[in-house]
């Protein structure tokens, strides 16, 4: 492909600036990239971690980098306001550090008035694009090193090509694997159509090439990431369904866990809910997003399902999948909820008893339909509702936990106890974590664990195999 090889002489270009800089310096060039946002996100930076990392860079923990890379999001406005908190402390490193390279990409800069507020009044940022041409990176970073000027490059649709793109993991045995991007979904309250562009699948062979590499280099967990992966495959020349996908995906020799992330409550078919069970590599986890449970908000918002197909939806999972960990996304304070609604909101939490739930604040995104509704629900109403709604999804999710208690499971351990010495922290099927005594070379293996106690949203354990 023209356009691939195009990119990869910037990188062979780049490698010598960046060694001549090197060079210069004494030291290595480094680099930090600060992610924001969704799954979608983080596998994009490693996309871009990647191309840093072949062009011969180091990667640091702290900001203070030779080249800063911030990946945004723009789901929320406080998703916004974050960049600029960051912006606002990495300005002073620059001061110090003339050479230093800021960059911002993702969601956000797909937003013309934040590249606009960018390129007046943040005038240090040297290199701006967005999610649409992200595998331009090599060439529009190579322009920025070797002309010293800035570059600000966004499209608005694109041809996908980072898949083509060179990936640096963070984690050596896990890892996302874009199935699709965009969406068509046009959720009245949300942005990411706006941004991320119209929903596109990926080729099954190529998804199962990419997923076989990932095997042979380690990984033994994979999360398939689309916004709506149960649209998955329409659109193809030759249609293919989530749950084939999946069934497919399964029969890879090695692969121990598949998750995904996200399916839409409105067309969650039963032949996916039979490929989990066919499947005992599929982890018993869905994430099922109810966002309100009055089908009043929800034609609102345009979500295409009501408060009694939720509910039955849940029903025909549970049926099937008895060992399944539910978690969903709750907003509060979408224009026109009364207490009503949200009470709707809380049977339907009541009833489907999820093992956790982001619950967010309703958030005016400029550009979308909700926008324009005129009926926003005071500030107080809502934190009054938040905090009901909270209260209620912990004691739910915590006596789901303890119902576990005392059983084996197996576990994907992950990393080091953060908070206790000599322990390690590992993640069961159905997502929830648990804490136990262990040597750190079992990082990354899977092993048996007793959940001995339940903490109410996480497990301490015991290793019994
Ligand atoms: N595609 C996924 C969600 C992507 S965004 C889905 O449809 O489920 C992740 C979550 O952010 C959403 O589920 C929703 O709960 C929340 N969200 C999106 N837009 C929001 C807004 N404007 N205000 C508050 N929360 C929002
Ligand atoms: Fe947003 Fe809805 Fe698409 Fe999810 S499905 S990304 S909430 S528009
Ligand atoms: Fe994800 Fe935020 Fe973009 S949630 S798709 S990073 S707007």
């Amino acid at each position: 492909m023209a356009e691939e090889q195009k990119q990869r002489l910037f990188i062979e270009q780049l490698k010598q600036v960046i060694e001549e800089r090197a060079a210069k310096k004494g030291s290595p060039v480094t680099c930090h990239i600060t992610t924001m946002g969704c799954q979608m996100n983080a596998r994009d930076s490693e996309k871009l971690s990647g191309i840093l990392s072949e062009i011969g860079c180091r990667e640091i923990e702290s900001e203070d980098a030779d080249i800063l890379l911030f990946n945004t999001c723009t789901v929320r406005e406080n998703a916004n306001e974050k960049l600029y908190g960051h912006l606002g402390i990495v300005k002073h490193f620059k001061k110090e550090k003339k050479d230093m390279l800021i960059g911002i990409c993702g969601c956000m800069m797909q937003e013309q008035d934040e590249v606009l507020r960018i390129r007046t009044k943040y005038r240090f940022v040297d290199l701006v694009f967005g999610t649409h041409n992200i595998w331009k990176f090599p060439e529009l970073l190579y322009a920025c090193t070797t002309e010293r000027q800035r570059v600000i490059d966004v499209e608005e649709e694109t041809d996908d090509f980072r898949d083509h793109m060179p990936v640096r993991r963070k984690t050596g045995f896990k890892s996302g694997v874009n199935i699709m991007y965009g969406c068509n979904n046009f959720c009245s309250y949300c942005i990411v159509p706006y941004v991320r562009g119209r929903e596109k699948s990926r080729e099954p062979e190529d998804i199962i090439r990419e997923i076989r590499a990932l095997v042979k280099d380690g990984v033994k967990e994979i999360m398939l990431l689309g916004q709506n992966v149960n649209s998955y495959g329409k659109t193809l020349d030759l249609p293919v369904s989530f749950a084939d996908l999946l069934r497919r995906i399964c029969r890879i020799d090695g692969l121990l866990r598949v998750r995904f992330m996200t399916p839409h409550p409105k067309d969650l078919s039963d032949d996916l809910i039979l490929a989990i069970r066919e499947n005992p590599k599929v982890c018993r986890h869905i994430h099922l997003p109810l966002q309100s449970g009055s089908t009043r908000i929800l034609k609102r918002m345009n979500r295409c399902y009501t408060k009694e197909s939720y509910l039955s939806l849940v029903k025909r999972i549970r049926t099937l999948l008895p060992e399944i960990g539910l978690t969903t996304d709750v907003i509060v304070g979408f224009p026109g909820e009364t207490e009503e609604d949200f009470q709707d909101t809380l049977d339907v939490v009541s009833r489907c008893e999820f093992q956790s739930a982001f619950t967010f604040v309703y958030s005016k995104r400029t550009g979308t339909p909700a926008a324009a509704f005129e009926d926003q629900v005071p500030p107080d109403v809502v934190s009054d509702r938040m905090k009901r709604l909270i209260d209620l999804v912990q004691s739910h999710a915590s006596r789901v936990a303890d119902r576990d208690q005392g059983t084996i499971a197996p576990v994907l351990v992950e990393e080091k106890d953060r908070h206790r010495d000599g322990y390690l922290t590992g993640r069961l099927g159905n997502n929830l974590m648990v804490h136990f005594p262990g040597e750190e070379a079992w990082i990354g293996q899977m092993v048996d664990v007793e959940l001995v106690e339940s903490k109410g949203f996480y497990y301490m354990g015991i290793r019994r195999d």
